[in-house]
């Protein structure tokens, strides 16, 4: 039986990792060129680039991509693209930039050569209007606001190559690039596969979300982000166990693929959950869920825009289907997990509890209720908030 998968975003699955003789020779090159210093949120982009995640690009976003980002969340080229991924640099570097030269893109950390980039382009940006246009703030106390005014607002563009991949220190057979989710779902038969995003353990309505697309398609690809979070979210590592057991009871193990997905967060809400389904249908997703608040952080989104905002594109542009879920809740009268669309009973049956109280309940050392979380998935996730950065 033959299987097809979903084309990539834009038509290609781009491959920009230098392998054999030619990465030797990249590597040698490397040697001679500017040391651009990156740091780890750079690495994460440009691997991602390299590995085609990020589909159709082939490297940091020129000033005409960048400005059409922005302003209608499409490339130059008019291919849909939501949030800009680029490289900021010190000005003073800048002015000794050229076009047409090459830089080494070295990590700050650990002095590995990650990879060279040719300079195409070099422009100052206006970070208040990103702001506004990309997190619809400019709100210093929005995570992804602080983070994009703490960079420089000079960027410099232009195709990558890799030369070196960032090493995970733990779960690395769970990173998987598009290419081998693709050869996998294919191998399993998957014809449709259902994504999901997530920065955060799984709950009860996170798996009821899950569960509900599993009915409809052949499998599930449990992709959390664990690039660079705020510091208040649950770290990855102890997300990843918290995934395994609830896996391992949970769920039919031929019909869940678990893999990471390294990128940062950016907490962009609405355009984040267009970027989040690009990257998904890139690693071979069919479907996109897309829940309550997607990607959303405080009150700067509506609970259903990172759903609305897909009404500005036609199916065939987004390519990948998005699986829209309305706010999901035990209810008590029901005596299961529903939604306002299932459940005909008032709030007073519903059990809310915020990622707040949460925190606070399993930094205590209590489970919160089992038609929250599971209470194998509580066990992992206390014992987890016994290390020292969450006794604070
Ligand atoms: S996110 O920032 O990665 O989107 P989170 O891990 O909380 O955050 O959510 C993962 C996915 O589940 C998102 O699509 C989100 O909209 C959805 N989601 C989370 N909680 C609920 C809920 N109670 N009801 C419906 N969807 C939800």
């Amino acid at each position: 039986m033959s299987v097809e998968t979903i084309q990539p975003h834009g038509g290609t699955l781009i491959n920009r990792i230098a392998d054999g003789a030619e990465r030797e020779r990249l590597l040698q090159l490397a040697e001679g060129l500017f040391q651009l210093q990156i740091n780890s949120w750079t690495i994460s982009d440009l691997d991602l680039i390299g590995v085609g995640a990020f589909s159709p690009l082939t490297g940091f976003m020129i000033e005409d991509d960048y400005h059409s980002v922005v302003e209608r969340m499409r490339l130059a080229d008019g291919t849909v693209w939501s949030i800009p991924i680029t490289l900021p640099i010190d000005e003073a570097i800048a002015e000794t930039l050229k076009y047409g030269e090459q830089v080494a893109l070295v990590g700050e950390q650990d002095g590995v050569v990650y990879g060279i980039l040719d300079v195409q382009s070099i422009y100052k940006v206006d970070q208040k209007n990103e702001a506004v246009k990309v997190f619809k703030t400019d709100d210093e106390a929005h995570p992804g606001v602080q983070k994009l005014l703490s960079r420089s607002n000079i960027l410099l563009g232009g195709p990558i190559q890799v030369l070196n991949r960032p090493k995970p220190d733990k779960f690395e057979q769970f990173y998987f690039d598009p290419s081998d989710t693709r050869r996998l779902f294919v191998e399993n038969g998957w014809r449709t596969v259902v994504g999901f995003q997530t920065r955060n353990p799984v709950h009860r309505a996170h798996e009821y979300i899950q569960k509900s697309a599993m009915e409809i398609v052949d499998g599930l690809f449990l992709n959390p982000l664990v690039g660079e979070t705020k510091s208040d979210d649950i770290s990855a590592d102890v997300r990843m166990r918290s995934y395994l057991v609830l896996l391992d009871n949970y769920y039919p193990q031929d019909r869940v693929h678990l893999g990471v997905f390294p990128a940062a967060m950016r907490y962009a809400g609405p355009r984040e959950a267009i970027f989040h389904a690009m990257v998904r249908k890139n690693y071979g997703c069919t479907h996109f869920i897309v829940g309550r608040d997607h990607a959303g952080v405080g009150d700067y989104y509506g609970t259903y825009e990172a759903q609305e905002i897909f009404s500005n594109f036609t199916k065939e542009e987004i390519g990948i289907t998005p699986l829209f879920f309305e706010h999901s809740f035990y209810c008590t009268k029901c005596g299961n997990m529903a939604s306002s669309k299932t459940c005909p009973h008032d709030k007073a049956a519903h059990m809310h509890l915020s990622g707040t109280k949460v925190r606070a309940l399993l930094r205590d050392g209590q489970c919160p209720p089992p038609e929250f979380t599971r209470p194998e998935v509580a066990e992992v996730l206390i014992e987890g908030m016994k290390e020292p950065e969450y006794q604070v």
